[in-house]
């Protein structure tokens, strides 16, 4: 009896105190739900859903895609779980889901602790300023404005009126991107000069900042803004760009003009939240440097189990990087590996969800992202009464 009791008052007295020190240390409890907008490296199932009311099939909606995922083809363009996922979890929310479903407005109610609008194969740029400079996109239309749009057309679904509005975006953290990586991907890989694609690289930047400085005006506190990945390290670029005239990094493999151009737009990226920052000293802006986690990986693939490398895909077809251009993940005749998590490329363009997992360790458990919760309006609740 005594035992029991005591046992009981302690698991009473742990679940306090474990929710006292998350909410001090962690994200955890600060925000009541993830908002997110984006491309593949975030869609949860907005293509997928797309795709289906217009009868298109793409290999990322078939196995093996989603194989580490209850086994389930959820239209995540990895074997399992994403950055998002692995945020949502860590904040205490549950996964975020796509803003397309089947069943339309009945999931509003669901929708408060999260909603996300990205769509794989999304540009930042609409397409009637990419089609001019002969960047069609096969995949979809919902560049970063059409998913801005969806997300203000719901609002009084999902919240009610516009003090009520305010409150949910506020207490939200808000995913912008990463978007823009397909904007040069499609005419990069195509063949298009990478000093041609460069001049894109401001616009880009430009439509992302403008996305950001409308969601303040509508009540954004915190905002986490992914740069792009180091695409020269890629098994899709490195398959397509690769050649004896490209300079290849020593320490990686990866093709350094294209990890430089990456960077280009990172810095430009980073130059313009500081000036977003400096006017706007109450809203948290946290640049998640996808660059550095990756390379940090690239560099050091043993060091977190990448056995097979940091180059190779898991799936895909013959050649140097498991990368065939004819043969898509997803298709039948496409090959997967045994072991996904001893890689980190799962297609060639998208990473597994064992590199997801330590690219989201390294950039979300640090105490500058920890930082963001204590001076959130919603964490002065939890931390400023204590
Ligand atoms: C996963 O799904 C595939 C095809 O949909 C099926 O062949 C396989 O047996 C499933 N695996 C498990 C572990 O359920
Ligand atoms: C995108 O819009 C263009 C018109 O601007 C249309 O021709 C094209 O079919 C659309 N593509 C998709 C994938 O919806
Ligand atoms: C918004 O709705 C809430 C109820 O959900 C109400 O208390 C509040 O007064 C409304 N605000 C405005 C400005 O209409």
């Amino acid at each position: 009896m005594a035992s029991s009791s005591i046992s009981i008052t302690s698991g009473v007295f742990l679940v306090i105190f474990v929710w006292l020190w998350s909410s001090c240390l962690y994200a955890n409890g600060c925000y009541t739900s993830i908002i997110s907008f984006g491309d593949s490296l975030a869609d949860t199932g907005n293509l997928k859903h797309l795709a289906s009311i217009s009868n298109q099939v793409f290999p990322v909606f078939l196995p093996p895609y989603g194989e580490n995922f209850m086994n389930q083809t959820t239209g995540r363009c990895s074997n399992g779980r994403l950055i998002i996922d692995f945020l949502a979890e860590r904040l205490g929310l549950p996964l975020t889901p796509p803003f397309l479903q089947d069943n339309g407005n009945n999931n509003m109610v669901t929708f408060k602790q999260g909603v996300n609008f990205a769509v794989a194969g999304a540009t930042a740029l609409d397409p009637s300023v990419l089609e001019p400079r002969g960047i069609v996109n096969p995949m979809t239309n919902a560049s970063l404005g059409v998913q801005l749009a969806w997300f203000k057309q719901s609002l009084p679904s999902i919240c009610g009126n516009e003090s009520n509005c305010r409150d949910f975006i506020g207490r939200s953290l808000i995913l912008v991107g990463e978007i823009g990586g397909n904007d040069y991907n499609y005419p990069i890989l195509w063949g298009q000069p990478i000093e041609e694609v460069e001049v894109l690289v401001p616009l880009v930047v430009d439509t992302i900042i403008s996305t950001i400085n409308e969601l303040i005006g509508m009540g954004a506190k915190t905002l986490v803004v992914p740069g792009n990945f180091p695409v020269g390290c890629s098994a899709s670029y490195l398959t397509v760009c690769g050649s004896q005239n490209e300079e290849y990094d020593p320490k990686t493999g990866c093709l350094v003009r294209l990890n430089q151009f990456a960077e280009y737009h990172n810095k430009l990226l980073q130059t313009k939240l500081k000036q977003v920052r400096d006017l706007h000293p109450d809203v948290n802006i946290f640049y998640a440097d996808y660059y550095n986690a990756a390379m940090e990986i690239y560099r050091f693939p043993y060091k977190y189990g990448f056995t097979n490398g940091a180059l190779k895909a898991c799936c895909g077809g013959e050649g140097r990087y498991n990368v065939d251009p004819t043969v898509q993940c997803g298709e039948v005749s496409a090959t997967v590996c045994d072991e996904p998590d001893t890689h980190v490329s799962w297609d060639g363009i998208h990473l597994t969800e064992a590199a997801y997992r330590v690219i989201s360790k390294n950039l979300f458990s640090t105490p500058q992202f920890n930082s963001l919760c204590s001076t959130s309006t919603s964490g002065v609740g939890l931390s400023g009464s204590l």
